[in-house]
């Protein structure tokens, strides 16, 4: 992925800070959570010198009373023990998943804003994983790495220098092993590192074959693909598989390796402490000997994880820095229009707009045409001519780059854009239904729609029928994409939609291309009804629509050709009169 080049560069200090701004409004769970932690430390070094003591003195003096208060304190240091580690994972969680809460709705609320030329110039997968597996590993900075780390290296510390009061001879002759620890975490850590990288290629890998597959499994199952296609996922398994085993392998390489430094450890303290005997710390002083064991541990376990919790840190600050990316990003559609109208007639004027969507690219090549508020109009012409990208302008999808386009005689930019858009309702030809009920569908969970309200609504456009022969009417669910639903239906739900809210400007585009015959008839029936009163903008291939406009306009390569009504452009015998002849006249006779 591109964002590799992010890795590998030196801790952040700035991205840091920014990280942990987010932690602000839980203060009090922050510290809770790094109290806890010191806690936790001080139980665990605790026992070492419990452990001593109860061995030294309690143990020799054969005093039951000594013993027994020893032994009870011992549970209490464990009971506290397992009591701050439990209280650490909870607290450390909660503050990980409040801040990346926090930081999810912040980078949902920013997308909503972006204009269609970020949408039209990013992926939905690297933005999908930037508000779902990023926020998670931004999150695991809390609950896995940064404060795991302090009580980490908090432990570590503390076993350090107790070893080095209890007696630092041995506690010298210990820290002669910490190098070959360390090296051998290094070593192990950047073999995991890269077997990582592949295993992590392997999930995706799998990931799009399964998910490709399945959402083309008619291909598959109609071209008989079937063993092919397990052919091909018997080998992208055994890759994965192969993959997996690699970091097994490590493991399993890594861990006794470790292991047996711990009992080099343990041999050594016997050897000088007992054997040698330096400053009679033996058999006099067996406590010391059985705490160094303990202290011992403590020291080694953290220090062969602590690199796994630096990785998810610099993970979690990778995912940080990609997702502050996109919440940096500045671009949004400017509103710094002050026009709120409750009515708009409905007028529309395009004076000499120019546009391209990339620069050095234009599109539209200075439109002119005037709309009279309840006209209906119709824009025939080829595919690419830029019938649709007048229609995203009118909407301010995207900005023009000179011109004017003017609504009611008021320029575009001088409207609010949440005023200009609550004008202007659009059935596209491939309609987007949420996976919910049609009810919701149709209102857009706008509270103001009541299910009476769309019942009528469609009544009047006739898809009444069409809706309550649907399993729970209303509310029957759609699911995913609307898959559940033929494309006229999907269309007679998008103009359902489009007639409830009640716009001054209606636009259909292409809006009856791809449906059947019961389907146009109702979608005829529906497009007379809702274009009744109101401006509307039709983008359309049917002869029958086009006829009735009031003005056809007629485009081709970004610019207006033609403009006049049916029986002026067939009498002109222009472009109009050529595309009727050649596409139309056979629509007509049939
Ligand atoms: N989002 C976009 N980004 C870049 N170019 C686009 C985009 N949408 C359309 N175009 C280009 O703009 C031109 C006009 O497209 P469009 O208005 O969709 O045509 P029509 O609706 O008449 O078929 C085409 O050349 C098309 O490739
Ligand atoms: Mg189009």
């Amino acid at each position: 992925m591109s964002d590799s080049k992010d890795t590998g560069k030196a801790f952040d200090f700035r991205l840091f800070k920014r990280v942990f701004s987010y932690t602000r409004p839980y203060r009090g769970i922050f510290w809770l959570v790094a109290i806890v932690a010191i806690l936790s430390a001080a139980f665990a070094i605790g026992i070492p010198i419990l452990v001593k003591d109860i061995i030294n003195e309690s143990l020799e003096s054969k005093d039951s009373q000594q013993l027994l208060n020893a032994v009870v304190l011992m549970l209490v240091f464990l009971l506290g023990q397992v009591t701050t580690q439990l209280l650490f994972n909870y607290f450390a969680n909660l503050l990980g998943e409040s801040v990346i809460k926090d930081i999810r709705i912040k980078l949902f609320t920013k997308m909503t804003g972006f204009k269609m030329t970020y949408f039209d110039k990013s992926s939905i997968g690297v933005l999908v994983t930037r508000a779902v597996a990023d926020m998670q590993r931004i999150g695991e900075i809390f609950s896995q790495g940064f404060f795991m780390i302090v009580a980490d290296a908090l432990k570590m510390l503390s076993a350090a220098i107790i070893m080095l009061v209890v007696n630092w001879k041995l506690a010298l002759i210990v820290f002669a092993i910490l190098p070959v620890i360390l090296i051998a975490t290094r070593l192990f850590q950047q073999a995991m590192k890269v077997a990582f990288v592949e295993v992590r290629a392997q999930v995706s890998n799998l990931n799009s074959f399964v998910q490709e597959r399945i959402a083309g499994m008619k291909i598959v199952q109609l071209f008989n693909r079937e063993e092919i296609e397990k052919e091909k996922f018997r080998v992208i398994n055994e890759k994965h598989q192969n993959a997996w085993l690699k970091t097994v392998w490590y493991n399993s390489i890594f861990f006794p390796i470790a292991e047996i430094s711990n009992s080099i450890g343990i041999g050594l303290v016997v050897y000088f402490g007992v054997i040698q005997n330096i400053e009679n710390v033996g058999m006099d002083n067996k406590g010391a000997i059985l705490a160094f064991f303990f202290l011992m541990d403590l020291l080694f376990r953290p220090l062969r994880q602590i690199a796994d919790k630096f990785n998810t840190l610099q993970m979690g600050m990778v995912a940080a820095n990609r997702v502050f990316k996109i919440l940096d990003t500045d671009s949004h559609i400017p509103d710094e229009g002050t026009v709120e109208k409750a009515d708009v007639k409905g007028d529309i004027e395009f004076k000499d707009v120019h546009f391209g969507y990339v620069p050095d690219e234009e599109v539209l090549h200075g439109i002119n045409f005037k709309v009279k508020a309840g006209e209906t109009v119709a824009i025939v012409g080829a595919t690419g001519a830029g019938k649709s990208t007048i229609i995203n302008l009118l909407n301010r999808f995207y900005e023009i780059n000179s011109g004017q386009i003017l609504v009611d005689n008021v320029c575009l930019k001088d409207y609010t854009l949440h005023s200009l858009r609550s004008h202007i309702a659009i059935v596209l030809q491939d309609v987007f239904l949420f996976a919910d009920t049609i009810a919701n569908n149709i209102s857009l969970r706008d509270e103001n729609i009541t299910t009476e309200q769309i019942e009528e609504a469609a009544k009047q456009i006739g898809v009444h029928e069409f809706v309550s022969s649907l399993p729970g009417g209303y509310q029957y669910n759609v699911k995913e994409r609307g898959s559940m639903l033929s494309s006229g239906q999907r269309q007679l739900i998008a103009f359902l939609r489009a007639y409830v809210s009640n716009p001054s400007i209606l636009i259909l585009d292409e809006a009856t291309s791809s449906v059947d015959t019961y389907s146009e008839q109702l979608i005829q029936q529906a497009t007379d009804k809702i274009t009744e009163g109101r401006t509307s903008i039709i983008i359309a291939h049917r002869l029958a629509t086009i006829k009735k406009a009031d003005k056809i306009i007629v485009m081709d390569a970004g610019e207006i050709v033609e403009m006049g009504n049916h029986k002026e452009l067939l009498e002109k015998g222009g472009y109009y009169s050529d595309l009727y002849n050649a596409q139309f006249l056979a629509e007509e006779v049939a």
